[in-house]
């Protein structure tokens, strides 16, 4: 068993047995990115251990060095000459080569809302509407409630219960379900923009949006106008955010 005193052998059994462990000994198996740190830890420790002293150093270069130089090793030499580079370049090749991938979908979030839309047969402008319930300070509470008991038969599915879009069937959905607790939905918005996704929901969404695959409904025909302006002002009120204004030139 003279050849395990080698230091090269022992380095490279070390090496070896430490990828061995990290890749089949861990169950659930680690990530790749985890393991390549792992073994280059463990080549920095075995580099450490090699070069110790003099003497561990020699035994360590010698068999890279004869392999390098002796005729005997022509061979061994005309492999590793070809294989290593053939081996680097297949692996930059797996990493840089591309992969069958979904085609990405590019939809507009928040596309330009049209100026007017038909709402059960009337014209109903969009454009500069404001929420008429509103106007009433007294009834506020009383519209809150009446769109939270809207919000709960109807959206909280997909919505969820805490309006952050993490409804039970909100996993099934691609695109989600809106967040509106996210800044980045109903804070930016005006009502009357909302009155138009909620009445014409994903089928109602322009060219821009396509691919036409949302799944919100359209409630025209289940909500009266009323009702979707309660909805709206739920939204806000349990979502503490204020809806976005005209500008004052309107
Ligand atoms: C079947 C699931 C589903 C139901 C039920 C549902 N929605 Fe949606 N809703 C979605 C999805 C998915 C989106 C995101 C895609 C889109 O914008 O069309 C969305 C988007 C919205 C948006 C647009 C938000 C934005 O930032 O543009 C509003 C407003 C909205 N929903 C309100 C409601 C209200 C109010 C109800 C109940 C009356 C409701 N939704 C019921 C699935 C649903």
């Amino acid at each position: 068993m003279s050849f395990l005193r080698s230091r090269f052998l022992q380095a490279v059994v070390v090496f070896v047995g430490a990828f061995v462990v990290l890749r089949f000994g861990i169950r659930p198996p680690a990530p790749w990115s985890v393991i390549t740190l792992y073994m280059a830890i463990v080549a920095m420790a075995l580099l450490i251990f090699v070069s110790s002293d003099r003497d561990s150093w020699a035994s360590f270069v010698r068999p890279i060095w004869a392999t390098l130089t002796e005729p005997r090793y022509r061979i061994v030499r005309a492999v590793v000459v070809v294989g290593l580079p053939l081996l680097l370049g297949y692996y930059a090749y797996t990493q840089a080569a591309a992969r069958p991938q979904a085609p990405p979908e590019l939809r507009a979030v928040h596309p330009a809302p049209p100026d007017s839309i038909q709402f059960r047969g009337k014209d109903f402008n969009i454009s500069g509407a404001e929420n008429p319930l509103r106007k009433d300070p007294d009834a506020f509470a009383r519209h809150v409630a009446a769109g939270g008991a809207i919000y709960v038969r109807n959206c909280m599915f997909c919505h969820g219960d805490n309006l952050d879009g993490q409804g039970h069937f909100a996993h099934g959905f691609n695109p989600p379900p809106a967040n509106f607790q996210d800044p980045g939905t109903i804070a930016m918005l005006q009502e009357a923009y909302l009155f138009w996704r909620i009445a014409k929901g994903g089928p109602g969404l322009p060219k821009e949006s396509t691919p036409w695959n949302s799944v919100m409904p359209a409630w025209e025909d289940r909500l009266t106008e009323e009702q979707i302006w309660q909805v709206i002002m739920y939204l806000y009120a349990a979502t503490g955010q204020q809806p976005r204004r005209w500008e004052a030139t309107h």
